[in-house]
């Protein structure tokens, strides 16, 4: 039987020491940590996130201000209001919520974001520099967040990554492909699996660390986990009205992995606490 990984525990202890070093920013230097989270349309599930996103900013003393836009908002306008943020002076993290409205071009706009101010760590020059690195040292200021959490979760079993066979199944860029790269700098041997790879559950079934991010319930069953490995499940998906799953078949993976994470209070919660890291961090290498 697995150990469950509390992700919501771990997640409150990293937001209760920014929250400390958020009040000395404050003592000391004056500085308010800000965040602008950016949301274009009415997506239910993003309106939810950047809710929690805001709210976790006021727990912690971070300043964040929520800016709503209509769904058919020009890009040109998204651009001119990115443009401003990265000028303002109270903001130092600016987050675009994902996905965008299909007229919006996402690679465009993303590229707009001053690399200085991106805590989602989705502009060209912070992903080239994940790809650039080949040791931990060498990352960019700002990773991702979910892949960040993703690592701080394996981390807290206290199993060595270095060595280890990781498998991520998933290839995003906002889960999949980075969170393959943090496996690379701790220096894991790291296989990306996605919806055409064949053998599937061989595959998997060579996990010392397996991290699924394919957005499909179940994908992952008991059968496809070797007996003792670590299993990061990234998947949020909504089944029926209110039930949220993730993409591991839980109740038999655990009797299986040696260590797990539940949906939800897995790996969602981590996001949000490397979100303020992120924007915590970013303050405090602002000159002002
Ligand atoms: N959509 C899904 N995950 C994310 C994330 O980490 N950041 C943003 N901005 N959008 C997302």
């Amino acid at each position: 039987m697995a150990t469950i990984i509390d992700g919501k525990q771990i997640a409150q202890q990293i937001r209760d020491g920014l929250k400390t070093e958020v009040a000395r920013l404050q003592k000391e230097r004056k500085i308010t940590p800000g965040l602008a989270a950016v949301l274009v349309g009415e997506n239910p599930a993003s309106k939810v996130y950047v809710n929690m996103k805001a709210k976790a900013c006021d727990e912690t003393g971070i300043y964040s201000q929520k800016i709503p836009l209509p769904a058919d908002t020009p890009q040109k306008k998204l651009i001119e209001l990115v443009h401003g943020l990265n000028q303002d002076q109270k903001i130092h993290g600016i987050l675009i919520q994902l996905p965008l409205p299909d007229h919006l071009d996402q690679h465009a706009v993303l590229q707009e974001v001053s690399p200085h101010k991106d805590v989602d760590g989705f502009h060209p020059m912070n992903l080239g520099k994940l790809l650039s690195a080949k040791f931990w040292d060498e990352l960019p200021a700002f990773v991702p967040c979910t892949p960040a959490g993703c690592i701080q979760l394996i981390e807290s079993t206290g199993i060595e990554i270095e060595g280890k066979n990781a498998v991520v199944v998933g290839r995003s860029v906002i889960v999949g492909k980075p969170v393959a790269m943090l496996l690379l700098a701790k220096q894991a041997t790291v296989t990306i699996a996605h919806s055409r790879t064949k053998n599937l559950k061989e595959i998997c079934r060579q996990a010392d660390i397996l991290v699924v991010a394919a957005g499909r319930p179940k994908l992952v069953t008991a059968d496809m986990i070797k007996p003792g490995a670590v299993v990061i499940d990234v998947g949020v998906n909504r089944v029926g009205e209110k039930q949220l799953v993730g993409d591991v078949d839980f109740e038999a993976a655990k009797e299986v992995a040696g260590f797990i994470t539940p949906v939800p209070g897995g790996v969602g919660p981590m996001t949000i606490a490397m979100l303020l890291r992120n924007t915590v961090e970013s303050a405090q290498c602002s000159v002002s």
